[in-house]
């Protein structure tokens, strides 16, 4: 029996920008995108993430795009409250449970841009790393994934991650490459993001928002989510 959960009784569909994530893409994906394309093509190093992770997570965390689980994987050892896992793609939830073996993590079978798949407990910290350059664009169609990422949190949380930004910066050879790929087949849909765009939409749902560069990555912290009446309705706090 499945211990993935799920708030509909059946799988929902996976989206473009989540259906690479399975089988040997997972497999290669440390190698692939975080010790090639990460550094060579956004100019980022793993590192930083890394030590954003160790900066950021707390005891009751969400991660919201699962991938491979890297970074919840690198993470000193922690005694964790809560840890719910939450993507649209089966496979990627299953991988990184197998990953993560005696941590006991909730998965949820769960669409970003969907409220109605999400759980409706809230969680000190989310994190959403590389997932928002992933959701299709213009870059405003990714307000209500920003306003769902906000109501996961409890009132002091934090949500953290980092994304790649769009077509207006200076990619080299590489990054242009890649990002042309990734956008013609949906994996991407970051062509529009802009630093000045993620940080209108982080504005809108959080109090506190900063954001600093890497390369083409904008790397974002926004903590105490501001409350739309939507939000307010169905949630409870991590147990
Ligand atoms: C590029 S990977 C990032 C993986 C990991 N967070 C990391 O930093 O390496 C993108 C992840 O986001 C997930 N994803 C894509 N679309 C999503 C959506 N609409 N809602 C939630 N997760 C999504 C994918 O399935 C995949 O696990």
């Amino acid at each position: 029996m499945s211990a993935i959960m799920s708030r509909r009784s059946v799988a929902i569909p996976v989206p473009l920008s989540a259906s690479p994530y399975s089988g040997i893409a997972l497999r290669l994906y440390d190698a692939f995108v975080l010790n090639f394309t990460s550094p060579f093509a956004w100019g980022c190093r793993k590192k930083t993430i890394s030590e954003l992770y160790r900066q950021r997570v707390s005891v009751r965390h969400a991660e919201v795009g699962v991938g491979s689980g890297y970074f919840l994987k690198r993470l000193p050892r922690k005694q964790w409250e809560s840890l719910a896992l939450i993507d649209p793609n089966r496979s990627a939830l299953s991988f990184v449970k197998r990953r993560l073996p005696a941590t006991l993590s909730v998965e949820y079978n769960a669409d970003i841009l969907r409220c109605e798949t999400l759980p409706s407990v809230r969680f000190q910290s989310v994190a959403a790393n590389y997932v928002l350059h992933c959701l299709p664009g213009p870059m405003a169609e990714k307000d209500i994934a920003i306003e769902n990422l906000a109501s996961l949190l409890v009132d002091d949380g934090t949500l953290f991650g980092a994304t790649v930004l769009g077509a207006s910066e200076k990619h080299n050879a590489l990054g242009r490459i890649v990002m042309g790929v990734c956008n013609r087949t949906g994996a991407f849909g970051n062509v529009d993001d802009t630093e000045e765009g993620l940080r209108r939409l982080l504005s809108q749902h959080f109090m506190t928002v900063d954001i600093r560069r890497e390369g083409t990555v904008a790397i974002f912290v926004a903590s105490q989510p501001r409350r739309s009446m939507r939000s307010l309705v169905d949630t409870r706090d991590a147990q």
